[in-house]
């Protein structure tokens, strides 16, 4: 039995237009920038054959020429759960724990490889539900838990060779655990070349720091991929044990895949409760598919925000995210909505925003500049850490005495409801994502409520949100233009300079 406060909610009411009794300027700018009730309304007939589609589409297995379909991110966190009740350690769920275990146990630091939906969930997971200052503490205060970096998202080569050279001080001695590193590469096509770029050169870390021969670095190396491809066949010849390789299902689309190994296997190296987290993601499902529209947060979620993009002339969507560690997760979102929705000239363009720091740079824009957003604020309601008064002072030029008590939960109240005022003396809109706490559970939910939100959005809007067509283009190109220069050193058009070519003379196996 789930507990009401536990739950996520989304309140639009800042977003609707009051009634107007009489002719005032705000009921003007209201009428014209909010949104009206009868609006919504009249979208529910078109939401609700939309909700059937999607019911009914999610247990549908990919069909050759038909448009991609992987709706198995739906189901999947209830499926997980219940294998993991009835087999145990043999479950999916059963073999990620035992792998994250032996990581833990064995290394100190781990680097996770990655790109996209590959990558920004597992990272949301870390700034979210980590000590902000995880990698700095001592071993005993992370009890058992390892460094966790981020590589394989990019051609940075010198945030490359920064991690490089990290490993290279601080990793001596591979007989000691604390010395020790390792890695997870995640890729589900197993083509992309920033992932597999960074493979190959950990890999080949991996062979000087622990031995070449493939049973000694195996161990610390573990792959996620889908059934078929190529680092489903490099980590075969590599002579990796079955059991070792965690697959993502075929019916579930990259950056729908947080909660397959994708996020879950760095989730649990952590230290997260990934039970939790498919609790959280089961719960909101079991929401969506039964609950009717005044207690559905994703049915409110994805009708509220697709009339202010499609009908009310707002393509700039706004998640400001009232907790730094939830900076990830917007980023986490603004890569899903940008590439499920952004296709054929259409979808709202994402933008995170992190409160209070960005009021001081971007809030003069969100309240006086063009009227082209819609604000979702992402607030969490209980802190994890007991509130931290202001205190007194025997000094008081900066006149906080008379604010002594107040606490940073007070003061980040105060801005919120200030700042949600202040947008709504000018009818500019907002609505308030609410978060129970920053917990594995509440993580689980919002981030599923997020993906099937953007599935109905899609829907609403005539369009296939899976697939992502526009990313292909850059990928051909740079594959031309490296196909091209096949025998040369450097790309034309690039000099290389001393310092940013591979410092220690080598070339990869
Ligand atoms: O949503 C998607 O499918 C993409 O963002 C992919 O996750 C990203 O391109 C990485 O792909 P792969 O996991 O195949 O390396």
């Amino acid at each position: 039995m789930q507990l009401a406060d536990e739950l996520v909610e989304y309140n639009y009411q800042n977003a609707l237009a009051a009634p107007a009794d009489a002719w005032t300027l705000l009921a003007e700018l209201q009428a014209k920038h909010c949104l009206p009730r009868p609006r919504l309304e009249a979208l529910k007939r078109n939401l609700d054959a939309v909700w059937s589609q999607v019911k009914a589409e999610r247990e549908a297995e990919p069909k050759p020429g038909q448009p991609e379909l992987q709706p198995g991110f739906i189901e999947l966190p209830q499926k997980y759960l219940d294998n993991h009740r009835r087999k145990g350690e043999a479950s999916e769920l059963g073999r990620m724990l035992a792998l994250a275990g032996r990581l833990q146990s064995e290394v100190d630091r781990v680097v996770v490889l990655g790109i996209g939906g590959s990558y920004m969930g597992a990272r949301a997971f870390f700034e979210a539900l980590c000590p902000s200052y995880h990698n700095e503490l001592p071993p005993k205060a992370r009890a058992g838990k390892p460094r966790i970096y981020f590589e394989g998202n990019g051609f940075d080569n010198d945030s490359m060779q920064d991690l490089l050279d990290l490993f290279e001080n601080t990793c001596v001695d591979p007989a000691i655990r604390e010395e020790r590193w390792g890695a997870i590469v995640i890729s589900k096509s197993g083509e992309t070349l920033e992932t597999a770029a960074a493979y190959r050169i950990f890999r080949a870390e991996a062979m000087k720091f622990y031995g070449s021969q493939p049973d000694k670095w195996r161990r610390y190396i573990l792959p996620v991929t889908g059934a078929k491809g190529a680092l489903r066949d490099l980590v075969e010849a590599e002579g990796y044990p079955e059991g070792d390789v965690l697959t993502i299902p075929d019916n579930v689309g990259g950056r729908y895949s947080v909660f397959t190994a994708v996020g879950l296997l760095p989730a649990a190296v952590m230290g997260l409760d990934i039970r939790a987290l498919l609790l959280g993601a089961a719960t909101m499902t079991k929401r969506f598919l039964e609950e009717p529209f005044e207690r559905n947060p994703v049915l409110q979620f994805a009708a509220v925000n697709y009339l202010f993009n499609e009908e009310l002339h707002k393509p700039i969507r706004v998640m400001a995210v009232w907790s730094k560690k939830l900076e990830a997760l917007g980023f986490w979102y603004d890569q899903l909505l940008s590439e499920s929705l952004g296709k054929q000239g259409r979808g709202a363009m994402p933008l995170t925003a992190v409160e209070t720091r960005d009021l001081h740079s971007r809030g003069q824009q969100h309240q006086d500049g063009p009227r082209d957003k819609f604000i979702n604020n992402l607030v969490v309601k209980a802190p994890k850490h007991a509130p931290i008064a202001i205190g007194m002072a025997d000094h008081n030029e900066d006149a906080l005495n008379s604010l002594s008590r107040k606490t940073y939960i007070d003061l980040a109240q105060a801005a919120l409801q200030g700042t949600s005022q202040a947008y709504a003396e000018v009818a500019r809109p907002t609505a308030d994502l609410i978060l129970p706490a920053l917990s594995e559970h509440a993580l689980g939910q919002v981030m599923q409520m997020l993906m099937l939100a953007t599935v109905v959005e899609g829907r609403l809007m005539g369009m296939n949100p899976y697939g992502q067509p526009g990313v292909q283009a850059y990928k051909y190109k740079m594959r031309e233009i490296l196909k091209s220069s096949e025998n040369k050193s450097s790309v034309p058009g690039l000099s290389p300079s001393k310092s940013s070519a591979n410092l220690r003379g080598e070339s990869p196996p």
